[in-house]
């Protein structure tokens, strides 16, 4: 596809990879138009692109994908060339205590902007619709093996399942009616501005306050981690040069056991912290497992780093190191999303643990 002057819809871009993303579109491809469509849920802010705001390619709109009549209009007023779509509910722990806004979000919305594409691409020329998808489809692993992109479906979190739903209507879309799409399902990711709902700033946040550090179960889950700006390259790639049609996963090559991880990360922030070896460590408390918790992800990268020449940057604990620092160095972007509803939800979460 020809890169000039495209004008390309971004779902979710105020989120955590929504915000690597578009800042990487933003400045790399001056003579595009980003449009960043977001809801600003709990989950979404617009302090993860101060950096880029000004600029001239540039626009936020602030609304709810679940709004059909409010996309139509939209699709109709701006003539996108492609959508990148990764407005969701992102959280598994939510998604057990309150599944209808996943379903709504992830999937209802989802289709609503199939349809309101559907509508105004007439025969689709040069036209991309991309879903950015999870690992978590995929199911569990054993001890042993690797997702790879041909892993039958078997989703077990109302998250999960709600992913899976979206990317079969994605693909639907593209066998029934002939929409170009690409999905991608990706592994973990870790890095800057990520919701401390989930375990990497969660427990940084936690540490640094002398809070206790919530284990899950036995702590022997293991997790694929991937820095989330080798995610956006990813993305930036397989848009451009991905096959119409096809899947890619994205992963890191980058096991780890939670506990292991937590260790590591127990041990950086003492140092950071200057704070005596083992201090973070004491602040480890076993709780009562998440419910139906899958044992094991880990994503087989390969066809994408053979078809497209893709490759992760950064090794983990660097990657590690530089987030625990950017936590440290933001604590003002921090204490302003972990003040209000934030302490509420806290608790409800972790009370019962
Ligand atoms: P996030 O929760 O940080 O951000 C989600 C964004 O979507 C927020 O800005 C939120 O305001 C917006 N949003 C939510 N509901 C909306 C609605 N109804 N209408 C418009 N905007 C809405 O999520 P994330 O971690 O950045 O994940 C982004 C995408 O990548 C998701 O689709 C997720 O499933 C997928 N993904 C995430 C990971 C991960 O490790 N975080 C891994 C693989 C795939
Ligand atoms: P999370 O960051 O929620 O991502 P996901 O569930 O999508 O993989 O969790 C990563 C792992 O860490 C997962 O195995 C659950 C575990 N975990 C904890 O042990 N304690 C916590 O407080 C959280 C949020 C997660």
């Amino acid at each position: 596809m020809s890169n000039k002057n495209k004008t390309l819809l971004v779902t979710g871009g105020a989120g955590f990879i929504g915000s690597h993303l578009v800042r990487l579109l933003v400045n790399k491809y001056p003579d595009y138009r980003i449009v960043n469509l977001d809801k600003l849920t709990y989950a979404g802010n617009l302090a993860n692109l101060k950096d880029i705001e000004h600029k001239e390619n540039y626009s936020f709109i602030k609304g709810d994908i679940v709004d059909a009549v409010f996309l139509d209009e939209l699709f109709a007023t701006h003539q996108f060339d492609g959508v990148i779509h990764l407005a969701a509910e992102s959280h598994v722990d939510r998604s057990i205590t309150d599944p209808m806004s996943f379903i709504n979000t992830n999937i209802i919305g989802t289709v609503n902007l199939l349809n309101a594409a559907r509508k105004v691409w007439g025969d689709f020329t040069d036209k991309l619709f991309y879903h950015v998808s999870t690992d978590e489809v995929y199911g569990s692993l054993g001890e042993t093996g690797f997702f790879t992109e041909e892993t039958a479906y078997d989703p077990r979190s109302p998250y999960s399942a709600s992913k899976a739903s979206s990317d079969h209507l994605v693909r639907a879309y593209h066998h029934t009616y002939g929409m170009p799409i690409v999905i991608s399902n990706c592994s973990n990711n870790y890095g800057s501005f990520q919701f401390p709902e989930k375990l990497i700033p969660l427990f940084i946040n936690n540490i640094k306050h002398k809070k206790a550090l919530p284990v899950y179960g036995d702590g022997k889950y293991t997790r694929d981690w991937l820095w989330v700006e080798d995610h956006a390259t990813a993305i930036d790639l397989i848009y451009h040069q991905g096959k119409v049609g096809d899947t890619y996963n994205i992963g890191g090559n980058n096991e780890w056991k939670n506990i292991d991880l937590i260790h590591v990360l127990c041990d950086l922030m003492d140092e950071l912290l200057d704070r005596p070896k083992g201090d973070s460590r004491n602040l480890i408390t076993y709780v009562k497992d998440r419910a139906g918790h899958d044992r094991r992800y880990a994503i087989d990268a390969s066809k994408l780093m053979n078809e497209l020449g893709w490759e992760p940057t950064i090794q983990s604990t660097e990657g590690l190191k530089t987030t625990a620092q950017w936590y440290l160095a933001n604590m003002d972007w921090m204490e302003n999303i972990t003040s209000g509803d934030y302490q509420k939800y806290y608790q409800e979460q972790y009370a019962e643990r």
